[in-house]
C-alpha cells in the first residue's frame, strides 16, 4: 500500500507524503501518533480520484490557527482572532466554489482523533449546512467561528478524563459537562468574537428534548447555529476513533442521526444533514448482497444510497481479472449490505 494523501501533524508538518510505500515501521509510528486512518492506494483503486471539499493546505493552515488560539488561551494570553478569521474566509470560499461538496464528504474522517482537526471538520460541515440553510456571508462567518471554537472550554478538562478509555464516573462526567459554559466564558470575553458564535460553545450539547447540557434547553430555546453544530459535532465524533470505541461507518452514523432526529437532534437540521452527506463516500469498500466486494467510485447526487461501484472481488473472494463498474441506481437487484474497513 502506498500513501494516497499526505499525512500532517497538528503543526502542519508532513509526517508521510503521497506515494510513500507503507512498511511496518511507518504503520507503528502512525498508531503511536494515534492517527486512526489514512488514504492508501492499492492496484485496484489506483485511479479513483477522491474529491476534496477544501484543499489540504487550507485545512492544515486552519488546524494550525485553531491550535494557536487554544494554546494562547491555555497560557492565559489574549488571542488575536484575525488569522483564524482569514482561514475561515478561505474555507467558505473553497466550499462555495466546490460544486461536489454536498455529496462527497469522504475526507472528513482522515485526521480524526485530534481536537484541532475535529474542530476544523466541524467548521467545514457546519458551513456546508449553513449554505443549505441560505445563511448570508456574515451569518456563515459567525457560524463558522462558533463551530471551529465550539470545544475551547475543553482546555479546562484534564487530559486523563478526555482520553479515558473506560466509562466516566459521575464526577468525571460533571467535569466534562462544564466545557460548554467555560467555552462561552472564554469566547464572550474576547470583544472580536460575535456573541452568537460564543453561544455555539454554550449550547452545542443541548438537545431539543431538553435532555442536553448544561442548561437543558429545549428546541425553541436553542440558536440555529448551535443546532447545526450539535448535529455536525455528534456525526464527526461518531465517525472518529475514540479511546473507548472504534469509529462508526458514515452509513451507521447517518442511520443513528435519523433515529435521533427530534430527540437528540433538531429535525430540520438532521434532515438537512442527511441530504448533505454521502453514506458511502468515494473510496469506501462495500459488501454487496451478492457477496461481491466493490469500491465506491462515484456518488449519485440524486440517489446517495446507491452509488457507482467498481467490483473487485467475486462472491468466492477471488479477484476479478477485469474491473467492471456498475451504477447501483440502475441495478434494482443489487444492494449494499455493509461498508467494510
Ligand atoms: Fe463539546
Amino acid at each position: 500500500m502506498r500513501v494516497a494523501r499526505p499525512i500532517y501533524d497538528d503543526d502542519g508538518r508532513i509526517l508521510l507524503n503521497t506515494g510513500v510505500m507503507l512498511n511496518q515501521l511507518y504503520i507503528a509510528k502512525l498508531i503511536e501518533k494515534r492517527i486512526p486512518g489514512i488514504y492508501v492506494t492499492i492496484d485496484e483503486t489506483d485511479n479513483i480520484p477522491i474529491p476534496e471539499i477544501i484543499s489540504q493546505q487550507t485545512r492544515v493552515t486552519a488546524i494550525k490557527q485553531v491550535k494557536d488560539v487554544f494554546e494562547s488561551v491555555q497560557v492565559g494570553k489574549t488571542f488575536d482572532i484575525e488569522p483564524l478569521n482569514q482561514s475561515i474566509n478561505s474555507i467558505i470560499d473553497e466550499i462555495v466554489y466546490n460544486q461536489n461538496v454536498l455529496v462527497n464528504l469522504s475526507e472528513i474522517r482522515t485526521f480524526d482523533g485530534y481536537t484541532f482537526a475535529h474542530s476544523v471538520n466541524v467548521c467545514v460541515l457546519s458551513i456546508v449546512l449553513g449554505l443549505k440553510f441560505e445563511l448570508n456571508e456574515l451569518e456563515l462567518k459567525e457560524l463558522a467561528l462558533g463551530a471551529v471554537l465550539h470545544d475551547i472550554g475543553k482546555l479546562n478538562i484534564s487530559s486523563y478524563v478526555l482520553n479515558k478509555p473506560g466509562r466516566l464516573t459521575k464526577d468525571e462526567f460533571s467535569e466534562v459537562k462544564k466545557h460548554p459554559f467555560q467555552g462561552w466564558q472564554i469566547l464572550r470575553n474576547n470583544p472580536e468574537i460575535p456573541l452568537l458564535s460564543a453561544h455555539v460553545a454554550f449550547q452545542h450539547h443541548e438537545q431539543p428534548n431538553g435532555q442536553g447540557y448544561p442548561r437543558r434547553l429545549i428546541d425553541e430555546q436553542m440558536y440555529h447555529y448551535a443546532k447545526i453544530v450539535g448535529v455536525v459535532d455528534a456525526y464527526d465524533a461518531m465517525t472518529s476513533v475514540r479511546p473507548y470505541r472504534n469509529a462508526m461507518q458514515p452509513s451507521q452514523a447517518l442511520h443513528l442521526i435519523r433515529q435521533l432526529s427530534g430527540i437528540q437532534f433538531s429535525p430540520a437540521v438532521a434532515d438537512c444533514f442527511l441530504k448533505c452527506v454521502a453514506p458511502y463516500p468515494i473510496g469506501t469498500r462495500v459488501l454487496l448482497n451478492t457477496r461481491e466486494v466493490g469500491v465506491v467510485v462515484d456518488v449519485n447526487s440524486t440517489n446517495r444510497d446507491r452509488p457507482i461501484i467498481r467490483l473487485l472481488f467475486r462472491p468466492d473472494g477471488k479477484k476479478y481479472n477485469k474491473y467492471q463498474e456498475i451504477d447501483l441506481a440502475k441495478e434494482d437487484f443489487l444492494s449494499i449490505e455493509k461498508s467494510l474497513l
